[in-house]
């Protein structure tokens, strides 16, 4: 791969002889910049002049030496919805949730989609982006690799259980909120009829999954393991049932989102007490575990279990 020795060029030539370098790059190639120092103001320069049509890969990153694999995407590439960034790498969920983007049951939007109807500068969530990608990626779990049987699981025995443990306490303290605080506070009756929706939502679309559609996906790798013949579920083909699940997962991330407008981002009032405190910092708290749980259904099972029924189907 060519090597573009960007210390060797006149200052005000460097970023004009990179974009002549790019320009000329045929889809799905690539080349390197080696430079002496971290060459990051390029990036926001070709995210501004090009869009995001390119990879920005670090192959050294200082303190001396500088090397970036720059590659321009195959079309198709070039525009990736959310759903697929944050599966690509999760900590890319942080930042969408600052900026207030859902990537859940928004995941199907591309980032310039979800920015220009949310009125958010795309150039500001893609330069957020670029922070975290220059960070370590050791310490996040690789989801989007692993065997859709033990996704599964993890899922029911990460997050399932998290929901399932959480509802008790939060119908509790919800209700004692609204009982004493409603009067001064009206948004709080508002906030326990939304969560007990979601509550019972969930409640009811757990055991589907469990029982259900996801026994279905761990029968379908087991049968690819041993190159078995699928039996044919009761429901027809799984986007049927994935379907529903989806459905349901707007449904129940509408009502936590109204929870979190009505509770000014889960900020307590100045006179809230401990248990109102407590119910605000729990809700967030399930909000956000609801998100991750519903991300790695949406994003990762349900798309490459309907690929996988695709490929035991032919
Ligand atoms: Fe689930
Ligand atoms: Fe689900």
């Amino acid at each position: 791969m060519e090597t573009l020795d960007v210390t060797k060029i006149e200052p005000r030539l460097k970023h004009p002889s990179i974009f002549e370098k790019f320009d000329a790059l045929a889809d799905g190639q690539s080349f390197v910049i080696h430079n002496d120092h971290d060459p990051v103001p390029l990036y926001y320069q070709m995210i501004a002049e090009r869009g995001q049509i390119f990879e920005w890969e670090y192959l050294k990153k200082g303190p001396e030496i500088f090397e970036v694999k720059i590659t321009k995407l195959k079309a198709g590439e070039k525009s990736k919805t959310i759903g697929e960034l944050v599966a690509s790498d999760y900590r890319k969920a942080e930042v969408f949730r600052k900026f207030g983007l859902d990537f859940c049951c928004g995941g199907h939007k591309t980032l310039k989609e979800a920015c220009d109807k949310k009125g958010i500068n795309v150039l500001e969530v893609e330069s957020a982006i670029a922070e975290i990608e220059k960070t370590s990626k050791n310490n996040q779990q690789d989801f989007n690799n692993w065997e859709l049987d033990f996704l599964a699981d993890y899922i029911v025995i990460t997050h399932h259980k998290y929901v399932t443990e959480a509802i008790p306490m939060l119908n509790e303290f919800s209700a004692k909120v609204a009982r004493v605080h409603g009067s001064s506070h009206p948004e709080v009756i508002e906030i326990a009829k939304h969560y007990n929706a979601v509550a019972e939502e969930l409640s009811m679309h757990m055991p589907k999954e469990e029982n259900i559609l996801f026994p279905y996906i761990k029968s379908m790798v087991e049968a690819k393991r041993k190159e078995l013949p699928i039996s044919s579920p009761g429901f027809g083909t799984i986007a049927n049932p994935i379907r529903m699940m989806e459905a349901e997962h707007v449904s129940a991330g509408g009502n936590m989102e109204k929870v979190n407008e009505l509770s000014n981002g889960y900020a307590p009032p100045v006179d809230a007490c401990a248990s109102y405190r407590v119910l605000f910092a729990k809700l967030k708290e399930f909000e956000e575990d609801l998100h991750q749980h519903i991300h790695l259904e949406n994003n990762i099972l349900f798309p490459k279990a309907i690929e996988l029924e695709k490929e035991l189907l032919n």
